[in-house]
Order: C-alpha cells, then sequence, then structure tokens
C-alpha cells in the first residue's frame, strides 16, 4: 500500500509528491518484523486495522568498541571514510569527544515519549506499562483510537481525559531534558525534534526556535468546525473541570493543536529539509521509531554522519540498516545520559543547572 512507499523516500522527500505532508503513520515493518501490520494510515485517510497487537522488537546490543580517534583532525577527519570495518566503529566515548572538542557543533536530536518515562509519564508502547496497555479505564475501541480524528468527533472524551493527565504542571522535566537544555545553552544544539506532547522540552527552557513539536503541542488550540486558533489557557479550565472546551463562535469542539493520525504535521516540521543535511552529529533518544514520517528523520542525515542511539532497546533502522558510524547505548537514558554527561565533562555544570530550574518551577508552583 502508499505507505510503504513514503517510508523508502530520501530525506527530501519525505513527504509526497505533491507537496503533502502525511500525518504520522506507522512505519513499515523492517525485515526483522515481518508480521507487523500499520494500524494507521496518512493523509488519504485510509486506514488498515492491525489483526494483531503491535510487536515488539528483541533487544539487541552494539556498543561499538574504543578506539583511538585523532580528533585534532576534525570532523572530515573523523567522518571521511565511510568505511565499514569493525576497529571504526565509534563508542559513546568518541562521541563526547567529538562533542567536547567541538568537531561536531550542529547536532540534531530526535527524541520520543521515552525521554519522559522518568518524569512519570508513560511511553505508548512499552508492552505492560504503555499508555497503549492501558487505556482501558478511556473505554475506547483500540489504543490508537485515543489519537483518531473520527473517533475523536463522535467522542472527544477519551483525548480530554488524557490530555487533563497531561496538564503542564504535572510533571517535570528530567535529567535528559536538561542535558538537552545543555547542548542548547552552549551553541550545540541545531534543533531539537520531538514526538512529545508533553512540552517538557519548553519547560526545560528550551527555546521554541530549537524545537520541531512533530506531533503537535497542548499550547494552542483549533476549532474543529470555523477552524478558528486559540492559545491553551483558553481550553485548560474546561479540560480540568471534565468539560470537553467548545468553540465561542461556532460551538464547534475546539481541539488542541495535538497530530492526530492522518492529521498534517506542523509546518515547522518542513524545517528538517535544512536542518538534517546540516547536522554533524544526530542524537536519538527514548524513541521507537514506529511513527512516520518522524521515523525517517532517523536516515535522513549524511551516511558519514555519527548517530547514537540512546534507548532501551534496539529500534528502526539501527536495526535493519546500521550504519558503519553508529552508536548503540542500550539501557535506561537516564543511566546513559549521566554516563555521556560524565564523558562530556559536564557533570557539575548539569548539576547546577537542574537545581537552578527546580528552584525555579519550585516557586512557580507556590
Ligand atoms: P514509544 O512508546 O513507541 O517508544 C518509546 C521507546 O522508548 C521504546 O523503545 C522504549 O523501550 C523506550 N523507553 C521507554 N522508557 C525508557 C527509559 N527509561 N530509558 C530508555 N528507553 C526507554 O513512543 P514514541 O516512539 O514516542 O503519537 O511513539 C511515537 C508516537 O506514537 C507518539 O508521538 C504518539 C504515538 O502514537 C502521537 O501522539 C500522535
Ligand atoms: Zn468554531
Amino acid at each position: 500500500m502508499a505507505l510503504w512507499g513514503r517510508r523508502s523516500l530520501g530525506a527530501l522527500r519525505l513527504w509526497g509528491p505533491g507537496g503533502e505532508r502525511p500525518g504520522p503513520v506507522r512505519a513499515p515493518q523492517s525485515p526483522q518484523s515481518r508480521v507487523w501490520r500499520p494500524v494507521c494510515a496518512g493523509a488519504d485517510g485510509v486506514r488498515a486495522r492491525a489483526a494483531t497487537e503491535p510487536r515488539w522488537r528483541e533487544p539487541g546490543s552494539v556498543i561499538g568498541g574504543r578506539r583511538a580517534i585523532s580528533l585534532s583532525v576534525g570532523a572530515s577527519g573523523i567522518f571521511g571514510s565511510g568505511g565499514n570495518s569493525e576497529k571504526e566503529k565509534l563508542s559513546l566515548q568518541d562521541i563526547a569527544e567529538l562533542i567536547r572538542v567541538r568537531a561536531c557543533q550542529k547536532v540534531v536530536v530526535m527524541v520520543g515519549a521515552g525521554i519522559s518515562t522518568p518524569s512519570g509519564i508513560p511511553d505508548f508502547r512499552s508492552p505492560g506499562s504503555g499508555l497503549y496497555s492501558n487505556l482501558q479505564q478511556y473505554n475506547i475501541p483500540y489504543p490508537e483510537a485515543i489519537f483518531e480524528l473520527d473517533f475523536f468527533s463522535h467522542n472527544p472524551k477519551p483525548f480530554f481525559t488524557l490530555a487533563k493527565e497531561l496538564y503542564p504542571g504535572n510533571y517535570r522535566p528530567n535529567a535528559t531534558h536538561y542535558f538537552l537544555r545543555l547542548l542548547h545553552d552552549k551553541g550545540l544544539l541545531l534543533r531539537l525534534y520531538t514526538q512529545n506532547i508533553d512540552g517538557l522540552e519548553r519547560v526545560s527552557g528550551i527555546p521554541t526556535s530549537k524545537l520541531v513539536e512533530a506531533h503537535g503541542t497542548f499550547a494552542s488550540a483549533t476549532c474543529t468546525v470555523c477552524r478558528r486558533s486559540c492559545p491553551g489557557e483558553d481550553f485548560w479550565a474546561d479540560v480540568m473541570a471534565d468539560r470537553v472546551p467548545c468553540c465561542p463562535v461556532c460551538t464547534g469542539i475546539v481541539k488542541p493543536d495535538i497530530v492526530f493520525f492522518g492529521e498534517p504535521l506542523p509546518q515547522r516540521f518542513l524545517l528538517h529539509v535544512v536542518d538534517f543535511p546540516m547536522a554533524d552529529l544526530l542524537l536519538i533518544l527514548g524513541t521507537s521509531l514506529e511513527v512516520e514520517p518522524f521515523a525517517s528523520l532517523s536516515e535522513a542525515v549524511r551516511s558519514t554522519v555519527p548517530r547514537l542511539l540512546i534507548n532501551r532497546d534496539l529500534v528502526g533502522p539501527f536495526t535493519w540498516r546500521p550504519r558503519s558510524r553508529d552508536v548503540t547505548q542500550l539501557g535506561d537514558v537516564i543511566h546513559s545520559i549521566e554516563r555521556l554527561v560524565e564523558l562530556l565533562g559536564w557533570t557539575e555544570e548539569m548539576q547546577d543547572l537542574v537545581q537552578r530550574e527546580t528552584g525555579k518551577l519550585d516557586r512557580q508552583d507556590r
């Protein structure tokens, strides 16, 4: 079906030939997970329901061996050959060194729900703890219905119950968010592409100019009937009081600007066209890379650019199309970030930043 085609397109052709921006769709199966079937379709609105629940890939471990690299030669020397030999494999230490000596200073980051689980927000697909395994109380026919327009238009309540849970202020950023903030403070963050709708990147102090909130945000909302736009503050009172927010002009349901399956992604997602070819390092944190077109961005950096995956398990092209300069750090994201921060020599700065920002949030809560 048409969805598979999109997955194999290159960076500049992530969106269809007519320039349309497809909404999020499940990524195609990797060679390792052939029985997987898509659950949602793209802009054409066609949906193929999964006959089975989403499948989970086996975790693996491909942490590259430490090797001596001459950092004085700069990024080109390191990215140079694109060779495939085992001894050229980079390690987490190498990545830290590339950042430390500023051989990499245009860092693009892709994140997903796994970076917010340490803040107490469940991810989507982790068996048992993930949101999609715990939606019984929402009374919906199948998990992804919570992000489907058809379902929302006849029963918006489950989505607003979830929205209430994600109310800004209910959760706080963790070390991962603050590490990304530090990357920005040091002038190294080219852009942070997030699939998360919890807004914790903003709360951590990363400016919106550095963010692409690919699956939308609760910071604004749009009337589903007259398309009038309003700021988030206008609907939170209703959501917190368990009322479905309605448009003051036409009484249509006001939907927070979260991207539902089949909806176009925000305009800012287009920035990938310039950001990814420019990136000199790609960090991918806490995502299953199961949802398109976001997932394909992981292949949109130049083939010589190192990619670091920090995740509980091996995902996406790190499994089925690994590159010679891939580094994978499997396990808990906080543990990996702390290790990276230590290798970078940023531990003290991180502690100061976290203390400062936590103090700010404490004062706001009073
Ligand atoms: P998923 O739930 O699909 O994947 C989260 C990934 O993070 C999994 O690979 C987990 O193993 C990993 N993970 C969770 N906690 C972790 C931890 N503490 N340390 C390390 N890894 C951890 O979430 P996303 O990839 O973000 O769409 O899902 C993508 C999209 O699917 C979401 O944006 C959402 C959903 O449908 C919309 O909201 C439109
Ligand atoms: Zn309206």
